[in-house]
């Protein structure tokens, strides 16, 4: 009654933005993401007879509200799947290394599926995995496979057909993600509500589910080719488009501030000098920068330079989920 397992962050490099079902986690298109080698969290989950509610420590503290009911709703499901009705301690553990608040829903919510399924005596596939880590948040689905992942969209009205699927390994190409956290308040919208909004207001939503399918294939095509130059433009585009499509949202918003759009200024300055990096954004002003091994001493140089910079995380292409008990249950 008891597992702990490890999963990665992921960043995507074509957007998950825009639910079609908000109670299932069912997106309007598809994704496709790098799992990171040095972003991840090992989430232990314990299920007792002792009676009470769930217990959720992060880094070690308890913590309680609306992220302490989450992870309860989320472990009903396990509960339900596995036809249980005990409590859990769920112990985890975000390795980040930066106090700048990196903490990543993808990686927890890969972790926590995992090990509460694992704990509640279910043997899931990694597929289902994937569709159950889907329902504690969108992107923690691509979180159980290394390398590069894309999250199938799927048309079923149950989301059975809604899963990431692995697009190629952790060995299949050595390239590195530049993380680079900028001073930040509190996030003024949570990705849940900006989806929302846009999805509902914005007359650029259209626009952006339009080039969808056709950016995909570009990135797909990118990776298995090898091409980095063609994964950076298609990335760079998709996640601009995605950040424009807040700007006509009623009311509008953005995730941008000052330093992150003057780190564009330093990534479009560095290609105009011949270095290869392009970037993308998250729901958040951190701007991460795709760059290939032999630029990538110079262009954190570069990033380390820029005003408002407090750290960068250069990282690697990372594994799939791993489990400390019981085999594994997908490899890369
Ligand atoms: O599943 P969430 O709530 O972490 O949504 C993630 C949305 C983006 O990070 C903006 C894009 C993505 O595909 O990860």
């Amino acid at each position: 009654m008891k597992a702990t397992a490890r999963a990665h962050a992921n960043i995507a490099l074509i957007k998950y933005w825009g639910k079609r079902d908000e109670a299932l986690f069912l997106p309007t298109n598809g994704s496709l993401s790098l799992t990171l080698d040095r972003l991840f969290t090992t989430t232990t989950v314990a299920f007792s007879d002792a009676p009470g509610p769930d217990r959720f420590l992060l880094n070690g503290a308890e913590v309680g509200g609306p992220q302490a009911a989450k992870v309860s709703r989320f472990l009903d499901r396990v509960r339900a799947l596995a036809g249980l009705e005990v409590a859990a301690v769920v112990d985890s553990i975000n390795d980040v290394p930066t106090a700048a608040g990196l903490a990543s829903s993808a990686s927890g919510f890969a972790a926590l599926a995992a090990a509460a399924s694992r704990a509640a005596g279910l043997a899931l596939s990694a597929e289902d995995l994937s569709r159950l880590a889907r329902q504690g948040s969108g992107s923690a689905c691509r979180s159980i496979y290394g390398g590069f992942a894309e999250w199938r969209r799927g048309t079923a009205p149950d989301g059975h057909d809604s899963h990431a699927v692995p697009v190629a390994p952790q060995d299949h190409w050595d390239l590195r993600m530049l993380v680079t956290i900028l001073e930040a308040g509190p996030k003024a919208v949570s990705s849940r509500d900006g989806m929302r909004e846009t999805v509902a207001t914005s007359p650029f939503f259209p626009g952006w589910l339009a080039t969808i399918e056709q950016d995909l294939a570009a990135a797909r095509s990118a990776v298995l080719a090898r091409d980095f130059e063609a994964l950076g433009t298609v990335a760079e585009a998709n996640a601009l488009k995605m950040h424009a499509t807040m700007l006509g949202a009623e009311p509008p918003f953005t995730y941008l501030k000052p330093a992150s759009l003057a780190l564009w200024d330093v990534i479009w300055a560095l290609r105009r000098d011949g270095v290869p990096a392009y970037f993308t954004m998250d729901a958040g002003p951190n701007v991460k920068v795709l760059v290939e091994p032999a630029h990538a001493g110079a262009v954190e140089a570069a990033l380390r330079a820029c005003p408002g910079v407090v750290d960068v995380i250069a990282c690697g292409p990372g594994p799939g989920i791993a489990e400390t008990e019981g085999p594994c249950p997908t490899a890369g």
